[in-house]
């Protein structure tokens, strides 16, 4: 039975939160070790329905998973894999499921994917990832829906992306690992997960420098450590940002643990700059605001790391759907991302949407009415606003927001809200 949350406007959100693994750092993570016929073991995984959902994919292909949800712990075992064709229904689940081809081609030689699934946030193509992977020698084949990578021998090469598509990157790295001689990757992806996933695969024996700026060179090696690996995921810095969003939403005093304010500075300054205070020491990062601070507009535009990021644009809408004055949100990485728009909207905001551009102009209050999450940012954005509404919000299409928030709802209700999770009779 699908669920839905029932929010009541709740007041000031106070107290600790401690951030989880981040989601898009464990999926990669995940795929990478089908590289390696070592186990391996993941700490500081976050429990998600799109991590189950990776594991489920990987098993399909012969690895063994073993989850511990309450220590956040995943032992992987890749050295038995039986299948390198992976199945529509448990690819069409999530985007990231993709990420499984580069490892695959590099160890096997081949790999069939069909087109992956995801958020609807635009067409999201997978051009880059196959350039890449045609650039270190692989013939590729389109048929009926599924990409087939196929190769012999991969070969290093240099690849510059049109653009620094984030699973691109990793793709390409991952494929690169086996690769003879040296990769060059230019105009990548710099995010803290491509970092993360960098320092997993070095963990494992690969040979990668770089990661965290645009230009990332990959050595190929002939095998892996034969070693048992152990690898912490790095805190979910757009879990940590959408906290931070409902501290300011609520005029809260919230402190995030489990969080490394390096990670979230674009959103740090941007909420500095609406008049909210952001202070950063060993306990982590707390967000307050003074009582009689108004909270005011401020524009915004999307950009790859370390501009701000496209998974918070929505969460940021909503706090300026109250504030003073008006503010331009401009999505610069996908074409389709302001879901949130028609929502929000019925709660009482005021937003127009002029091409890649949102014009939001604050209005004092929102409304709690019937709403609909569409995907996960889209959801949480919603999930914020209603925090605030006046009476009464009834989200439905939750499980979008369980893809990426573990627990959301009783998270935030240990800080003072007041959200009930029900069946959506
Ligand atoms: C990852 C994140 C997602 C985040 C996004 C941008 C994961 C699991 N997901 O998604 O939460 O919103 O980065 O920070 O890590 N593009 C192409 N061709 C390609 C690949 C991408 O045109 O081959 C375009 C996309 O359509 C999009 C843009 O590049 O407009 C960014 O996509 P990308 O960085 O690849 O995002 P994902 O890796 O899918």
């Amino acid at each position: 039975m699908a669920e839905k949350f029932v929010i009541e406007p709740s007041g000031a959100l106070r107290g600790t939160v401690e951030i989880g693994g981040a989601k898009n750092a464990v999926l990669p993570v995940i795929a990478a070790a089908i590289l390696s016929e070592h186990p391996c073991t993941l700490q500081n995984v976050p429990n998600l329905s799109d991590v189950e959902a990776m594991c489920i994919l990987t098993e399909s292909l012969g690895v063994k998973t073993v989850a511990d949800k309450n220590s956040g712990v995943l032992s992987i075992d890749a050295s038995k894999i039986n299948s390198l064709d992976a199945s529509y229904e448990l690819v069409g689940k999530l985007r990231a499921s993709f990420l499984i081809m580069g490892p695959l081609l590099a160890r096997f030689g081949r790999a069939k994917v069909p087109l992956p699934g995801g958020c609807a946030i635009g067409s999201r193509p997978v051009d880059l990832h196959l350039k890449g992977f045609a650039a270190l020698g692989a013939e590729i084949d389109h048929s009926h829906g599924f990409v087939t990578a196929s190769a012999k021998k991969l070969k290093g090469a240099k690849i510059y992306l049109d653009f620094p598509s984030v699973g691109a990157t990793e793709n390409i790295m991952m494929a690169a690992v086996f690769a003879s001689g040296q990769t060059i990757l230019e105009n990548c992806a710099s995010e803290p997960e491509i970092v993360d996933l960098a320092n997993f695969l070095n963990s494992i024996g690969g040979k990668i420098r770089g990661a965290g700026t645009d230009t990332i060179k990959i050595d190929g090696v002939v095998q892996l450590e034969p070693r048992t690996v152990k690898h912490s995921i790095i805190p979910d810095r757009i879990e940590a940002g959408t906290f931070m969003i409902a501290a300011a939403l609520t005029r809260g005093d919230v402190t995030l643990s489990n969080v490394l304010a390096d990670h979230v500075k674009p959103v740090t300054a941007k909420l500095k700059e609406v008049n909210v205070n952001v202070e950063e020491g060993d306990f982590g990062v707390r967000v307050f605001c003074t009582p009689s601070a108004e909270i005011i507009a401020a524009d915004l535009k999307t950009l790859p790391y370390p501009g701000f990021p496209t998974d918070m644009q929505a969460q940021f809408m909503s706090l300026m759907s109250t504030a003073v004055g008006t503010s331009v949100i401009t999505e610069t990485v996908f074409e389709n991302r302001f879901m949130q728009v028609g929502e929000l909207k019925r709660m009482g905001a005021d937003i127009k949407i002029e091409s890649r551009s949102a014009i939001v102009e604050g209005v004092p209050r929102l409304t709690g009415t019937q709403v609909a999450a569409s995907d996960l940012r889209a959801g949480a954005a919603l999930v914020l606003a209603a925090l605030r509404a006046d009476g009464a919000t009834e989200i439905s299409g939750i499980h979008h927001i369980d893809r990426g928030y573990d627990c959301f709802d009783s998270r935030l209700n240990q800080l003072g809200a007041k959200i009930k999770r029900t069946e959506n009779v």
